[in-house]
Parts: structure tokens; C-alpha cells; sequence
């Protein structure tokens, strides 16, 4: 092999290499502890969006840990930032390979196939901003954006808002029947089309909540 070919050679070695880490895109870390995160699981794979490192307000990171490895040595990896700091977000995972991440009022896509954030539109009637509200999504693609509170000016909320992420058009659902207002409890969407709604602290109280709540978004489906 003459030198010119080495050299080739050595070059397209460096090629490849760069495209599989581009391609991974995926840097190991060990990251901080943290609250107010939020997650989904797909694919054996644990991803956790934001949150508050001990002694900060918010972080953009994006991690994902293998949970099929679990008990074996495992890093975390760090994937693209989310485009600004969240805590006390909401994510959903849509089934096929997007993961929305909802953050005061505004919605944000992730693709996992590619590693990369791109921002969704809001159309229709916004929510008011809010933060420790709790989000799930149907099987139409749908996310139901219940309650929170707004710190700064003490507003608890217990309407349920759409957004449709086929469109990107929010949707006012409808207070009838609600639960009372509330923030940082957790939803599951059930297969029948109802959202539990489970805990969380009551607005005009602030006493924590013990027990379950269902809301019908079959019948909150206004537009
Ligand atoms: C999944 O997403 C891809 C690309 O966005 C789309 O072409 C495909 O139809 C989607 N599949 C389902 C089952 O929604
Ligand atoms: C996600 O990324 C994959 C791979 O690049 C691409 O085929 C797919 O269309 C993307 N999906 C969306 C919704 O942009
Ligand atoms: C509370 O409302 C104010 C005024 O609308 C807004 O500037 C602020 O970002 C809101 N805070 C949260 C946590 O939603």
C-alpha cells in the first residue's frame, strides 16, 4: 500500500468514526441529582428532560439512562438540550418516536430518532402560563393540560386544556364536573378515554390530596 492510499484509508477510518459518534450523538455522563424532572420510557431506554440540580432553578438537560442494563455498570448519556431551562415540566411520549415537553404554556418536540428539538406552533386559545400542571396524551395524539398553579401571582387552576399535535392548536376543554383546583399531582390516561388524576396539593387549601379523581375527556372534548 502506497502512501497515498494509507493516508485514504486513515481518512476514511476518521470519517466513520465521526459519523457513528454524530450518529449516537450521545455523550456519557454522571449527572447531578435532581427534583422536578420529568420522563418517559421508551424502548428500554429511561430519557428525563430538565429539572432542578441540586441548588439550581431549571437545567436544558436531556438524559437517558438503559433500564434494560440496570445492575451492570451503566452511564447515563447526555442528549441534546432542550432549548431552554425547565423545571416542574410535563413530557408525553406520542408512541412513535416524539416525546412532548410542555413548559409553562409553550410545547416543544423531541425527536429520539434524531436527537433533536424543533419547536411546535401555538395556535387557537392558549392556556394561561402555569407550571406543576400534569399533561397525558390519547390515542388521537391529543395531550389533555390539567391544573398548576402560577407562583408569582398565586393562581391555582383546574381547567383542562388540548393541545392537538397534529395541528399544533390548543383547545379550551371545559371546568364541568372538574376536580377542584391543584398542582403537582400526577395523571394516567386510561384506555376508555378517562384521565385519573391522583393526589397533588388543593389550591384553596393547600392541604395534599389522598385521593383519585377521573375526568371523561371524551365529554371535555370542545373545540
Ligand atoms: C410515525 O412518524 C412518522 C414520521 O413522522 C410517520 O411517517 C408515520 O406515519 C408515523 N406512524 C404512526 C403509526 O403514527
Ligand atoms: C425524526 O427523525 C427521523 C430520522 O431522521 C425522521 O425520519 C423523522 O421524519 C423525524 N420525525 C419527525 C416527526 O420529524
Ligand atoms: C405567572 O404569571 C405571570 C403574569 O402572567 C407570568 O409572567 C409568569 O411567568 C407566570 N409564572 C408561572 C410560573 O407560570
Amino acid at each position: 500500500m502506497n502512501l497515498f492510499r494509507k493516508n485514504c484509508l486513515s481518512c476514511l477510518i476518521l470519517i466513520f468514526t465521526f459519523f457513528i459518534t454524530i450518529s449516537n450523538g450521545a455523550t456519557p455522563i454522571a449527572p447531578a441529582g435532581r427534583s422536578y424532572s420529568c420522563s418517559v420510557i421508551n424502548d428500554n431506554k429511561l430519557y428525563v428532560f430538565g429539572g432542578d440540580p441540586f441548588g439550581i432553578i431549571g437545567t436544558p438537560q436531556t438524559i437517558y439512562l438503559d433500564i434494560s442494563l440496570i445492575g451492570t455498570p451503566n452511564p447515563w448519556y447526555l442528549l441534546s438540550d432542550i432549548p431552554i431551562s425547565v423545571s416542574a415540566a410535563n413530557t408525553v411520549f406520542n408512541g412513535n418516536n416524539t416525546v412532548f415537553l410542555i413548559f409553562f404554556n409553550t410545547v416543544y418536540a423531541y425527536n429520539i430518532s434524531n436527537n433533536q428539538w424543533y419547536p411546535t406552533g401555538s395556535n387557537g386559545i392558549v392556556p394561561q402560563t402555569r407550571t406543576q400542571a400534569t399533561a397525558v396524551i390519547d390515542k388521537s395524539g391529543k395531550i389533555w393540560y390539567f391544573g398548576g398553579t402560577n407562583g408569582t401571582t398565586r393562581i391555582y387552576f383546574n381547567d383542562i386544556n388540548s393541545f392537538d399535535t397534529s395541528t399544533y392548536t390548543w383547545s379550551f376543554g371545559s371546568t364541568l364536573n372538574a376536580p377542584t383546583s391543584r398542582f403537582s399531582m400526577v395523571s394516567i390516561m386510561l384506555p376508555n378515554g378517562e384521565i385519573l388524576y391522583i393526589g397533588g396539593v388543593d389550591g384553596s387549601t393547600r392541604s395534599h390530596i389522598n385521593m383519585a379523581q377521573a375526568i371523561d375527556s371524551l365529554i371535555h372534548c370542545h373545540n
